[in-house]
């Protein structure tokens, strides 16, 4: 299902096209993040000696990028001893890991532990340089903790002899973006905007295939060693008039309004119910708008010349990407905060403790079976039931979690990894087996395991449901659901078939 079957670069570049090639290997790092998952392909395109840096390793990884080395390592780990390998004959490491989906009060301490542990096996390793991206602010002002913690992040990795690249970005438009996927949701659902009155403040949004460009260009160019330099589109805008625009190029007419009365905490809340962006990312980008985020100075433009994109042709092109459904890393790929929820349902020692199976026999073959299947989720909704799935959704959202808008990332090309609203896949065979595992608020874990087996002549569609209580609560909404999912899952399974 994949449509990551190569590393094909995504993001045809106008730079210089024959880069100069040290020994060593490129790190790079987050790589199963928004912007690592597309600097990884660019870099193996321009022929580099790419190593992809992931927390936890998945066949997809090696299926997206067959040309790269991964490395499995999480710099929070007090034992150094992964990271140090992956840092082995590094010559540079990309900087990329952020843990923004922690939320405010606990991302800030784990961005400088990692950025600690990140340097100290760095310097160990003799690492030649590294590049980092984190976020733009004007430092004269004060900053929002989000900025200031992106700006503290930078000190530490500074901290050591190892030269550091500083490339700064304000908001990053592209598809699968949170900031865009944020305004394009606002938009596209609402006929009247509310707005706070710092959205009348100025920000500089850039392409996601500029934020590309300007990192491999400093790669490329070793005058960037050690500096630090502000990137940002061809237009300076507010937060009001980046809306405005959405719209116009979307062809809906909206009413903005000004409620200066509401604090941000109330539109981040209020965003994270109408987007498919969850409450801790949209406290954190709310938050950034306190600040101006325009850049102060211009000297990238020295060393990596190319005219960056305006704000209206970075929003063309992230629609016209969703609309061939070819979004090619998104947000959501980050794993959520809580890394139990990353436990896979093989790695459990005794198994969940309990588990339903229902299915249902057919003449239809595995192809239509798994093709009707893959389609739950998203803007196609889960078939029958739809209402219960969203207000379980919109109860999660209350609650804090995910939530069923969360959505997916696309629709002909799932990948292992991939969200499919409050799921996450952990394993998809195509025409044989989908396993889903559960982010939502749950006193437990969960997984959805449908299969498709031949039966003689037949074929037979089963769905599975495993969940691990936690506690009592846990083995109380077990008993508490058990008899909505008879129907539920039944209803699903025949909606499956009737649709394949
Ligand atoms: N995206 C934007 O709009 C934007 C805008 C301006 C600046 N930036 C900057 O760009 C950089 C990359 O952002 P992004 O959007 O790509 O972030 P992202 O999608 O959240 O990815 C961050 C990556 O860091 C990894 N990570 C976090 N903690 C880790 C740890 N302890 N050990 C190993 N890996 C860890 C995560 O791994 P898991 O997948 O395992 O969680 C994830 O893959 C950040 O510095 C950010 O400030 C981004």
């Amino acid at each position: 299902m994949s449509s990551h079957s190569s590393d094909a670069s995504p993001e045809s570049g106008n730079l210089a096209p024959i880069p100069k090639i040290r020994d060593g290997v490129v790190l790079v790092t987050g790589a199963a993040g928004y912007i690592g998952g597309r600097l990884v392909p660019e870099l193996l395109t321009r022929g580099y000696r790419v190593r992809a840096m992931v927390r936890r390793d998945s066949p997809e990884y090696h299926a997206r990028w067959p040309r790269a080395e991964i490395a499995v390592a999480d710099a929070l780990d007090e034992r150094m001893e992964d990271l140090e390998k992956a840092l082995e004959g590094v010559d540079t490491a990309f900087y990329l890991l952020h843990s923004l989906f922690l939320g405010l009060k606990k991302f800030e301490a784990a961005d400088i532990k990692a950025a600690i542990n990140f340097r100290k096996a760095a310097q160990k390793k003799n690492v030649r340089r590294i590049i980092y991206l984190g976020g733009l602010g004007d430092i004269r002002s004060p900053l929002s903790s989000h900025l200031r913690s992106r700006m503290e992040v930078a000190e530490e990795l500074k901290r050591g002899p190892i030269p550091v690249t500083i490339l700064r970005a304000g908001v990053i438009i592209g598809s699968g973006s949170s900031s865009y996927e944020i305004i394009q949701h606002l938009v596209r659902r609402l006929e009247v905007i509310f707005m706070p009155s710092l959205a009348k403040n100025r920000c500089q949004p850039i392409a996601v295939r500029d934020v590309i460009k300007y990192l491999v260009g400093t790669l490329e160019v070793p005058e960037t060693t050690g500096g630090h330099f502000d990137i940002g589109g061809a237009d300076v805008l507010t937060y009001e008039e980046m809306l405005r625009v959405l719209s116009q190029t979307l062809q809906k007419r909206r009413i903005f309004i000004y409620l200066p009365f509401l604090g941000l905490r109330v539109f981040a809340y209020l965003a994270s119910l109408l987007t498919p962006v969850p409450a801790p990312i949209t406290k954190c980008l709310m938050e950034g708008l306190k600040n101006e985020v325009v850049c102060q100075e211009n000297r990238i433009k020295e060393y990596v010349p190319f005219e960056p994109l305006p704000y209206k042709d970075a929003v063309v092109l992230a629609l016209g990407r969703e609309e061939q459904d070819q979004v090619r890393t998104r947000w959501s790929d980050a794993y959520p905060p809580a890394h139990g929820l990353a436990v896979k349902l093989h790695e459990m020692e005794t198994g969940p403790c309990y588990s339903a199976r229902y299915s249902l026999m057919t003449g239809k073959s595995a192809a239509s079976l798994f093709g009707s299947l893959c389609n739950i989720g998203g803007k196609e909704g889960w078939f029958e039931n739809n209402w219960l799935w969203r207000m379980r959704g919109m109860i999660d959202r209350i609650l804090g979690g995910v939530g069923t808008s969360r959505g997916r990332r696309s629709y002909g090309g799932l990948m292992i990894n991939d969200v499919i609203d409050f799921w996450r896949i952990e394993d998809l065979r195509e025409d044989q087996r989908l396993l889903l595992r559960a982010e939502m608020k749950l006193p437990g874990k969960a997984w959805l395991e449908f299969s498709i087996e031949e039966v003689d002549a037949s074929r037979r569609l089963s769905l599975l449901a495993h969940y691990d209580a936690e506690g009592f609560w846990g083995k109380a909404y077990w008993y508490a659901c058990l008899p909505f999912h008879h129907f539920i899952f039944k209803d699903l399974l025949a909606a499956i078939e009737k649709r394949s």
